[in-house]
């Protein structure tokens, strides 16, 4: 579009002076408003130009009252500029816009892209604490050697927690285990020996069942902890002897520790075993025997609480400190670690 008026569409040839000066004025808009749309950097800059130029207070609007001086011949004449010139600054704006436009969205993609190139961010990844590690192990051990896996409540009752296992109120061997009591007659269990009552009592011999879990005592050192983790083991049937005790215990062993692992068998007491032993194995770490299980026959008074006719049947249990036997597998000297959970510690057990 041209933005020098030539005049031809006068029909004198010559302008008034109004017109002249109108003619130059409006000549004079578009390479301005050119100029300045192009250097426009944003949307909020060209619409600032548009009300600058185009708007009711705006350049065209100037001009256009101008028209009113002229004479009726040149007013269409300097009319059809005027609309010339703001179609053309219309379709600057236009244009610019749109450019910036692309731009925006140009820009706006290359923030955004996503490079699928880039290595990505590995998420932490959590691993088994050691003694659930452990846990499962010693689990699979005996499920192996046809054992069935049971659980039982953490809080229990005094009833299966002592009283059934042969320790009546006034036995001294409640002494032996420093007791949290909680409410009518219940106990945080301080061993997992009353699922042997609760396996006894919800089913018939033969009987083979492990159990895993918390017991709690009011005891804390290196080789204590007030809560801790136990894992019972029983069979129940007839003719069980002593020697199968002794068999199961030392295969289970061997295959948690290895076929060099040094262990001692020796005579104790528990007030449901007779006779009762306990177990102890060399502990490198700490450089010296750490007792990890008792056991025994269990005692007929257990038989019979749990419904079992010890003349009939006989059975073996045991109950085995999971804490301590990961110890010895990690050679973890205190006990302690595995219950502050801090991640340098248990960041080596990943795996
Ligand atoms: N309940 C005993 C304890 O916590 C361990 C044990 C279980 C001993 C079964 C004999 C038989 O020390």
């Amino acid at each position: 579009m041209s933005d020098i008026f030539s005049g031809s569409d006068l029909q004198t040839g010559e302008y008034s002076e109004a017109l002249a000066s109108l003619i130059a004025d409006l000549n004079a808009v578009v390479p301005e408003a050119r100029k300045a749309i192009s250097a426009a950097a944003d949307r909020k800059a060209i619409e600032q130009l548009r009300v600058q130029f185009l708007g009711k207070k705006g350049r065209i609007t100037k001009l256009n009252q101008r028209l009113g001086k002229l004479s009726g011949e040149e007013r269409p004449v300097a009319g059809k500029l005027l609309n010339t010139q703001r179609t053309e600054i219309t379709a600057l704006l236009e244009k610019r816009t749109a450019e910036l436009e692309v731009r925006e969205l140009e820009s706006r993609i290359a923030e955004e892209a996503v490079d699928v190139t880039l290595p990505g961010i590995r998420p932490a990844r959590g691993g088994l604490h050691p003694v659930t590690r452990v846990t499962r192990e010693i689990e699979e051990i005996f499920r192996s050697m046809g054992f069935r896996l049971e659980s039982g409540p953490e809080v229990e009752t005094e009833w299966l927690n002592f009283d059934a296992l042969n320790m009546p109120e006034d036995h001294p061997a409640r002494d032996m285990q420093d007791t949290f009591y909680t409410e009518r007659g219940h106990v945080l269990r301080t061993h997992t020996s009353p699922t042997q009552l609760r396996s006894m009592l919800a089913a018939k011999p033969p009987l083979a069942v492990i159990t895993t879990g918390k017991v709690y005592r009011h005891d804390s050192d290196a080789t204590h902890s007030p809560m801790f983790h136990q894992m019972e083991g029983f069979l129940v049937d007839e003719a069980i002897s002593m020697g199968h005790l002794k068999g199961v215990l030392h295969e289970f062993l061997r295959a948690l520790y290895g076929p060099d692992v040094r262990t001692r068998f020796r005579p104790s007491f528990f007030p449901f075993t007779e006779p009762s032993a306990e177990v102890d194995i060399w502990f490198e770490a700490r450089g010296g025997w750490m007792e990890v299980l008792g056991c025994g026959m269990i005692h007929p008074a257990v038989l019979r609480n749990g419904g079992i006719d010890p003349e009939r049947y006989s059975g073996f249990a045991f109950g085995l400190g999971i804490d301590r036997m990961t110890c010895i597998k990690f050679g973890i000297p205190d006990l302690r670690l595995l219950f502050e959970n801090d991640l340098r510690f248990l960041r080596q057990f990943q795996g």
